[in-house]
């Protein structure tokens, strides 16, 4: 499995997932040098960062062929969707991630409840809408509360969770009439019931027939402690998450990867890449919210600093199409890991820049800890903040409570104006709620016959 040639690695994107992704790669023996695209300044440590932008195909694929890099890893959906994968492919050149077309498992959330009720995934009950009236007359029918889903990528702002009929309707306005997320993304939209329940991340790596589930992660979606305020991309993960037990996880497997990864095959769009299935867990059993076609972040941060398996070794496998040679081989280090977001003011709306960040040096040097970069750049002098999500603070421990003080340690010693975080990241681990005490779920209606093929 190891001992391959070695080689070059170019990694895609500028956030925390993709500084985890290139922390990684270099750990390999077999990497002679990571290139980072345009990475950020956490990466600058010990990666080459190229000034070209995650969008700008035409550019890396000129980059990847002059540099003769052997791999290229994407981290953004974005890039997925401009066509990166197929354009490398195309250009010969080797590539981990998901064809433009197999990505609209992501881009398209129509696309996606497409699938789901064709392979007979587990999902809340929804209703596809291409005109706000028929969305309108839809909610009114409706005794429960939802959740509207935007079609298209809108950076993870396109999905509003609603707690009545009226913020529904308030939803349908801003998206398919003030077009709020933009043209594309809201010419359609899922409505789609929202179930009450833990939510849980499970990432697998899918080249061909091979599925290889990744241990399980809980992310913390909301800004504010206890799930309070709107939605982000993510304040916080951890890993393993107990909420994943081995019933879970099989039933993930074989209730959504399989039949998901056989829909794709046989509507001749085969997957390749991070399938990262986002669950909701009801007490009777798991329900797919989304897809996604990429490594989560901040899911990848405390993944990876627990993956043990050379991770070069294990993407090219995928991309070689000889994965099954992982299968129950991966290795894991036992410790849990947490990882906690530091945001910006005013995150996850508008929010100012160029604050300088102190303690980054001090934190570093914290046993079992890395500080994964995300909004940040250097200014010539100093780390200075650079957007939403600025940290991504992650750190191992012997217990997930050891883990917690390792990350709130190196936390403690970081500083910046307006800086802002959860308290909590990781206390769901003790306490996975437990599913008694859910709400029952309604019965879905009788299995409507298979749509057909989109
Ligand atoms: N953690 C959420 C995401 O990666 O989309």
């Amino acid at each position: 499995m190891t001992g391959g040639f070695k080689m070059k690695v170019l990694v895609v994107g500028k956030g925390g997932r993709e500084h985890a992704l290139a922390w990684k790669l270099a750990q390999s023996p077999r990497v002679t040098r990571v290139f980072c695209a345009p990475g950020n300044p956490g990466t600058r440590g010990f990666a080459n960062n190229v000034p070209i932008e995650p969008d700008d195909i035409r550019a890396l694929v000129d980059f990847a062929k002059g540099e003769g890099i052997g791999l290229t890893v994407v981290g953004p959906e974005d890039s997925l969707d401009k066509g990166l994968v197929d354009a490398f492919q195309k250009a010969g050149l080797k590539v981990f991630g998901p064809t433009k077309q197999a990505a609209q498992l992501e881009s398209s959330k129509v696309f996606a409840k497409t699938v789901m009720r064709y392979a007979d995934v587990p999902t809340p009950e929804f209703k596809v809408c291409d005109h706000p009236d028929q969305a309108r007359a839809w909610i009114q029918t409706r005794d429960y509360p939802l959740v509207v889903k935007a079609n298209g990528l809108a950076a993870g702002k396109g999905v509003i969770v609603c707690a009545t009929g009226e913020e529904a309707l308030k939803a349908v306005e801003r998206i398919m009439v003030r077009e709020e997320f933009g043209r594309a993304a809201g010419r359609q939209i899922v409505l789609e019931k929202r179930l009450i329940g833990p939510e849980l991340s499970i990432l697998a790596l899918v080249s061909g027939r091979t599925i290889i589930t990744l241990d399980p992660c809980q992310d913390h979606k909301a800004v504010f402690d206890d799930d309070k305020g709107p939605n982000t991309g993510g304040m916080g993960a951890y890993c393993p998450a107990p909420l994943g037990t081995n019933k879970i996880m099989s039933q993930v497997e074989t209730d959504v990867l399989v039949p998901t990864v056989h829909a794709m095959k046989r509507k001749r769009m085969p997957f390749l890449g991070v399938l990262y299935v986002g669950l909701i867990v009801t007490n009777q059993g798991p329900r797919v919210l989304e897809y996604n076609c990429r490594f989560g972040d901040p899911e990848t941060q405390p993944l990876l600093m627990r993956l043990k398996t050379d991770l070069l070794d294990l993407l090219e496998a995928a991309v070689d199409n000889r994965l099954d040679e992982f299968e129950g081989k991966i290795e894991w280090d036992p410790r849990p890991a947490v990882c906690v977001v530091l945001a910006s003011q005013g995150y996850p709306g508008p929010v100012e820049k160029g604050f300088v960040i102190h303690g980054l040096k001090e934190a570093a040097k914290l046993p079992d800890v890395q500080v994964f970069h995300a909004g940040t750049h250097y200014d010539g002098r100093d780390v200075v903040t650079w957007g939403g999500r600025v940290l991504a603070v992650t750190a191992m421990g012997d217990d997930i409570l050891d883990a917690r003080k390792k990350a709130y340690d190196a936390v403690n010693l970081i500083q910046f104006r307006g800086m802002q975080f959860r308290k909590d990241i990781g206390l769901k681990a003790l306490n996975p709620l437990p599913l008694a005490a859910l709400p029952p779920v309604t019965p879905a209606p009788a299995t409507p016959a298979p749509a057909p093929e989109p």
